[in-house]
C-alpha cells in the first residue's frame, strides 16, 4: 500500500478494501464511466473531465462529512473496481428529511462497479459493510437507496443487503423531465436496528 494514500476512513471486508481515492484511480474510473453498459441507467456516460470532477467532489465530501463513496479495491489483486458508499443526495425529494427522526439530510447508499467486476457479489459485500459502518460507526438512524425503475441489478443489491422497498416512496427524479424514461425511481430504506453496536475502528 502506497504511503501517499489519503487518510481514512477505510473499511475492510473479506475480499475488498474500501478506501479514499488516489490519482491512480482516475484512469480506470474514467474508463468505467465511459462504458455504456455501466451507465445504462444514467442519462449519459461521463467524459474524463466529468469523471475526475466526480472524484474531486467525493473527496471534498469525505473531508466535510467523514464519509463518502469509497473507492473499492480487490484485496487479492489491488485492482480498483469502482465505488460503494454513502452520499447526501444533491436534490430535494419527499425522503430527503427522514420521517419521524431528527431533522437533517437523508443519507443514501450507492454503488458503481466496472462491468468486468459484476457477478461476484462484490457490490453486495461492500454495501453490507457500508450499512454497518453507517449505522454502527456513524450512528445514522436511516439509510435510503434509490435507482431508476429499470435498474433491476441495483435493486437486487438493495434486496440482498436487506433494504426494504418503500413502494409508496416511488418518485420522479427531479433532475430529469417527467417524460424521460429514466425519471421513474424506486426507493428502498434501511433502519438502524436496536442491536446495531457502535463499532470503533
Ligand atoms: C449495480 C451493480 C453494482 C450490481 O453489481 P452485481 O455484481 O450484479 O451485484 P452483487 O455484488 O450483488 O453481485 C450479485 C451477483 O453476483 C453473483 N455472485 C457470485 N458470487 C457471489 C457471492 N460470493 N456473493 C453474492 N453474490 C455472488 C450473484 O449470483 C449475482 O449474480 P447475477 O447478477 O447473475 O444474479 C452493477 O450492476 C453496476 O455497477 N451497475 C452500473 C452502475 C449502477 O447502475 N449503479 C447503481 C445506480 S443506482
Amino acid at each position: 500500500m502506497s504511503a501517499a494514500l489519503p487518510p481514512g476512513p477505510r473499511i475492510v471486508t473479506e475480499r475488498l478494501l474500501l478506501r479514499r481515492w488516489t490519482d491512480a484511480d482516475r484512469a480506470p474510473f474514467a474508463r468505467m464511466n465511459a462504458d455504456p453498459a455501466v451507465m445504462e441507467h444514467f442519462p449519459a456516460v461521463l467524459d474524463a473531465a466529468a469523471s475526475a470532477a466526480l472524484i474531486d467532489r467525493v473527496e471534498a465530501g469525505f473531508e466535510r462529512n467523514g464519509f463518502g463513496l469509497w473507492a473499492v479495491e480487490r484485496l487479492d489483486s489491488g485492482q480498483f473496481i469502482g465505488f460503494v458508499g454513502l452520499a447526501v443526495p444533491g436534490f430535494t425529494a419527499h425522503f430527503t428529511s427522514p420521517p419521524g427522526s431528527e431533522p437533517g439530510p437523508a443519507v443514501e447508499i450507492g454503488w458503481r462497479l466496472a462491468a468486468e467486476a459484476w457477478g461476484n457479489g462484490f457490490a453486495s459485500e461492500a454495501a453490507s459493510a457500508v450499512l454497518e459502518y453507517g449505522f454502527g460507526t456513524l450512528g445514522l438512524s436511516e439509510i435510503v437507496s434509490f435507482t431508476a425503475r429499470s435498474n433491476v441489478r441495483s435493486q437486487r443489491v438493495m434486496e440482498r443487503i436487506g433494504m426494504v422497498r418503500d413502494a409508496a416512496g416511488d418518485f420522479s427524479h427531479p433532475a430529469l423531465p417527467g417524460s424521460h424514461p429514466l425519471a421513474p425511481h424506486v426507493l428502498y430504506r434501511a433502519r438502524r436496528s436496536p442491536e446495531s453496536a457502535v463499532i470503533q475502528r
